[in-house]
């Protein structure tokens, strides 16, 4: 699909992706941080939004109306069918966007009649203007420097007194940064900090972690995020099953 950036670690295998994403943030720092902006900062703080759909934070229903950009096989859709009214998740890669239709199918009809997936893009989203409350993208390497018309498109659908979020690698600091850095000797982390200061984002750095259950998860979630050669090196120097792991929680309130 234009637009669509391959993403290797989720379109060519999936199932470890799922390994991964499971292993991403056990002690939920990204989700309680995430709750805790918008409980500040959206809707003006208050209860209640434009279209009066949102609820007091911690109502089932707080979140309104939730966006999830790159949503891949939807591991987050059912947390945001926790607290949303309506939830949209938008995916370029047809294999990804089935899987997450089927994922969101396994949650029954109550909580599937409220999730939506959608084929589509960043820079083209198929959603109409001003109806998004909560926006969220993780690991959306199409979105940094360049995404220009991807930001674009967020302003066109968010509502007033909604909150985005773009949750990606700090790769400045931690054991998994240094390991990025390695992978990406070009990436500039405060080349991408200015980018996202200058568009008027607020930065939220956070310390989490890998963890898995058995040191065989551990080999095949790095097998997917670097190079055979890379990763062959990381684990002969790394043992166990966990890595420390920053990431930036980027968030803007509209
Ligand atoms: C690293 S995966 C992360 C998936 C998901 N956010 C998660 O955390 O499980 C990045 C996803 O972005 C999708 N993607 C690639 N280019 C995109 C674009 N231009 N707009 C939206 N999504 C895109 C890929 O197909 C892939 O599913």
């Amino acid at each position: 699909m234009e637009g669509a950036l391959p993403s290797p670690n989720i379109w060519n295998d999936a199932d470890t992706y799922e390994v991964e994403n499971r292993a991403v943030d056990r002690s939920g720092l990204i989700e309680a941080a995430m709750e805790r902006i918008v409980a500040e900062h959206a809707w003006a703080g208050g209860p209640g939004n434009s279209h009066g759909a949102a609820g007091p934070t911690g109502s089932p229903h707080s979140w309104g109306r939730v966006l999830d950009i790159g949503c891949g096989a939807g591991f987050h859709l059912p947390r945001w069918a926790e607290r949303a009214e309506h939830v949209v998740g938008i995916e370029p890669h047809p294999p990804l966007v089935e899987r997450a239709r089927r994922r969101v199918a396994d949650l029954g009809p109550e909580l599937a009649a409220r999730v939506d997936v959608r084929r589509g893009t960043a820079q083209d989203l198929p959603v109409e203007a001003g109806v998004v409350d909560v926006a969220h993208a993780r690991w959306a390497y199409f979105f940094g420097p360049g995404c220009e018309p991807g930001l674009a498109e967020l302003d066109r659908v968010m509502a007033p007194g909604g909150v985005a979020f773009v949750v990606d690698n700090d790769a400045s600091t931690s054991t998994f940064g240094s390991w990025f850095r390695r992978a990406f000797p070009e990436y500039d982390p405060a080349a991408i900090t200015r980018f996202w200061r200058r568009a008027g984002w607020t930065r939220e750095p956070l310390l989490v972690s890998w963890e898995t259950d058995t040191r065989e998860e551990f080999e095949a979630i790095v097998r997917i995020e670097f190079t055979p050669d890379l990763a062959g090196r990381i684990l002969a120097e790394h043992p166990g099953t966990s890595v420390d792991y920053a990431v930036d929680l980027w968030w803007k309130a509209y």
